[in-house]
């Protein structure tokens, strides 16, 4: 995968414009723990979520520390959205991170932002596992009406799959699944004043920077803008297909290559459109 070093500016103004009507149901599963791009994707959710572009249903983290639902905590708390759920997967551990990938400068955040600020949940084992998280959306949710976004690891979308009939739903996983599960995409993010989203920018990020170009949060973006223009946000078509036929072939050890098939059709890769480079986004920082 390579990067997309779109120039995405992202300023956070625009709470309350948008009139209440039944929103798009979404569902991110995150590892939020060590890159902080987690937490750009959550806060653009979390802003589109206040104002009613998005109904997020649930946030459901795929890695094993603690740390990663008490910081999702702190950011809906952060943001007003008390309402939103988050799941953990088990076994929960006491792990921080250290960058023992690069040895660079990145730092850890989701534990400060765990000590430092408000949240809601005072214990991750006090939440729901992923799974029957995603079971009790699902089964009350329509066909077709509930995206979720894939961030990171796949765990917890492969025991959903491999989940069988229960007391939350009355349908196997493999069939509820047939909506839709995105993965991929990058994005540089400005991450606002004083607020958790900036510090865990800087902490990751380190050296006084807030900078940092990823997947995530367009990924995140486009989950929830999907292909289709915003007027009510003041967005035009942001993304478009790249692509008519083929589909991403995964090897059994994790890396992916794109094959040009012509008979498959219902798997894409996504582009900006020659709209977005002149885009701004507005994502109001409420504090
Ligand atoms: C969001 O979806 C949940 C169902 O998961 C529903 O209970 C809630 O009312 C919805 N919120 C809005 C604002 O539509
Ligand atoms: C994490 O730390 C807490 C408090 O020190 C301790 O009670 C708990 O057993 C630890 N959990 C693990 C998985 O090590
Ligand atoms: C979290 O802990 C505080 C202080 O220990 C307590 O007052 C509060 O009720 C707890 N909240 C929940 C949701 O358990
Ligand atoms: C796949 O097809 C596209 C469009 O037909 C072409 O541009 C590309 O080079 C092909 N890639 C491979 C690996 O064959
Ligand atoms: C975007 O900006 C460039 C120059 O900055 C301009 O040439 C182009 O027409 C603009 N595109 C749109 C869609 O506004």
């Amino acid at each position: 995968m390579g990067h997309l070093y779109t120039p995405l500016v992202l300023l956070w103004a625009m709470y309350g414009l948008i009139a209440a009507r039944s929103a798009r149901m979404v569902v991110i599963d995150t590892d939020l723990f060590s890159d902080v791009d987690d937490v750009g994707s959550l806060a653009i959710a979390n802003v589109l979520h206040g104002c009613n572009v998005v109904n997020v249903t649930g946030i459901a983290i795929n890695t094993h520390s603690k740390y990663g639902a008490l910081a999702a905590s702190v950011i809906n708390t952060h943001f007003g959205n008390l309402d939103i759920p988050v799941a953990a997967i088990r076994p929960l551990s006491n792990h921080t991170f250290f960058d023992i990938y690069a040895f660079r400068s990145h730092g850890e955040y989701a534990a400060k932002l765990a000590h430092n600020w408000p949240r809601s949940i005072n214990d991750s084992s006090m939440t729901p596992t992923p799974v029957s998280l995603y079971r009790r959306v699902l089964s009350s949710a329509e066909d077709n009406s509930v995206t979720i976004i894939s961030l990171g690891f796949l765990t917890n979308l492969a025991t959903l799959m491999d989940s069988h009939a229960d007391a939350i739903s009355p349908l196997m996983g493999r069939f509820e699944l047939g909506k839709d599960v995105i993965s991929g995409a990058g994005l540089a993010s400005l991450a606002p004043s004083s607020s958790p989203i900036r510090a865990a920018y800087e902490w990751y990020v380190g050296r006084c920077s807030t900078l940092r170009e990823s997947w995530d949060p367009i990924t995140t973006l486009y989950g929830i803008l999907g292909l289709e223009p915003h007027p009510e946000l003041g967005i035009g078509k942001t993304f478009e297909y790249a692509n008519d036929f083929g589909y991403n072939w995964v090897s059994p050890d994790g890396s992916n290559a794109w094959v040009n098939d012509s008979r498959v059709t219902n798997q894409h890769w996504l582009k900006l459109t020659d709209l977005t480079t002149n885009t701004s986004l507005a994502i109001a920082s409420p504090g």
